[in-house]
């Protein structure tokens, strides 16, 4: 791997999380609640960007761009040095510092797109970003288990070093891959009220519900006969078996800020939606649609009905087919030429 030389730059997305479904099993005695969700990671996020400097006077400099600066307090030098951007760069140094090797300054820019405390995992995917960013420009012979590291700080961090879909259990630490290879178009659609994920939680009746069976998973298999078919019988597929599953926060979130009823109706409303439903604590909701235009048109849509909401229109990433064992079909992009 080529190291970033002082002069350079270099910038990854951060990529927002989409919760496909996401069902509350239980809650552990420290009060902790037991999850079963199905993960998968938009094409849009934040932008992160690092530029290692020769004559700083910090180790990490970070600022902070963006429509969404504002919420960080990006001219709050406390809130910077407390933001997990921050801190995760601080630790990574640590542990290479542990193994005597030297980080060089570096100046970190972080592009804040998406909303913050939104239910689309924005401040994890930062901190995951960062991290392989910076093990680029550290690491070499002292790069440390990034899964170890990204779990110290945070349950939802290790999820994001890959930006696959994935089933997460436990309360978020049991990650496996799921066979979802397809890119799905989506619009993500958010009221701007931003939601306390513990005060979601607290106002969830139901701590008790059933988990997402293996049966309902074969959905996610991209099965034999259709290949040579359209994509879009796999999506059709993929909806099905959504359709039967749950986000058990959505009524409790609703509950809070009713707003998000109002969203997931208007995104519903829109021409080629197929399935509309709240991620993670909320308050942001997705759409599935059946082609990138449909979503398109529909964002155009809903920006112009409800000028105070924040939306966008992209499409999700896809299972990784080359690492999987049980899918040989051959990657799925969504083309809507072939539509
Ligand atoms: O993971 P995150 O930091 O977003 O969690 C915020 C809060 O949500 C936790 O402090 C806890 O109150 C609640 N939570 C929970 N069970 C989980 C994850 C989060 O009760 N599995």
């Amino acid at each position: 791997m080529n190291k970033i030389k002082p002069g350079e730059k270099k910038t990854i997305t951060a990529h927002a999380k989409i919760n496909l479904a996401l069902h509350v099993t239980g809650q552990r005695q420290d009060g902790y609640h037991l999850l079963d969700s199905l993960v998968c990671f938009t094409d849009f996020g934040d932008r992160l960007t690092i530029k290692p400097v020769e004559n700083g006077l910090d180790l990490v400099k970070l600022d902070i761009v963006g429509p969404f600066a504002d919420s960080l307090g990006y001219q709050d030098q406390e809130k910077i040095k407390d933001n997990l951007v921050t801190r995760a760069a601080m630790v990574l140094a640590e542990e290479i510092d542990k193994a005597g090797v030297a980080c060089c300054n570096v100046h970190i820019i972080l592009e804040k797109n998406l909303p913050v405390a939104s239910g689309i995992g924005g401040g994890s995917a930062d901190a995951a970003a960062v991290l392989l960013l910076l093990v680029e420009l550290w690491g070499g012979e002292a790069t440390p288990d990034m899964n170890d590291l990204a779990i110290k700080l945070g349950a939802d961090i290790p999820m994001c070093l890959d930006s696959r879909p994935k089933r997460i259990r436990g309360t978020g630490e049991l990650i496996s891959e799921i066979d979802l290879a397809v890119s799905i178009p989506v619009l993500l659609v958010n009221p701007n009220i931003p939601l306390s994920t513990p005060e979601v939680f607290a106002a969830l009746g139901s701590k008790n519900n059933p988990p997402i069976s293996e049966n309902e998973l074969v959905g996610f298999e991209f099965p034999d006969s259709l290949v040579n078919s359209n994509e879009a019988a796999f999506v059709d597929r993929v909806v099905d078996t959504l359709s039967a599953l749950r986000n058990d926060l959505q009524d409790p979130a609703v509950s809070l800020v009713p707003e998000i009823r109002d969203v997931i109706a208007s995104i519903r409303q829109q021409p080629g939606c197929r399935l509309a439903r709240m991620s993670g604590s909320g308050t942001t909701c997705f759409g599935i649609f059946g082609k990138k235009s449909q979503a398109r048109a529909a964002m155009i849509q809903i920006k112009e009905q409800h000028r105070d909401w924040w939306s966008i229109a992209c499409s999700t990433i896809m299972a990784d087919t080359q690492k999987s064992s049980t899918n040989h079909h051959d990657q799925r992009h969504f083309d809507d030429s072939k539509q």
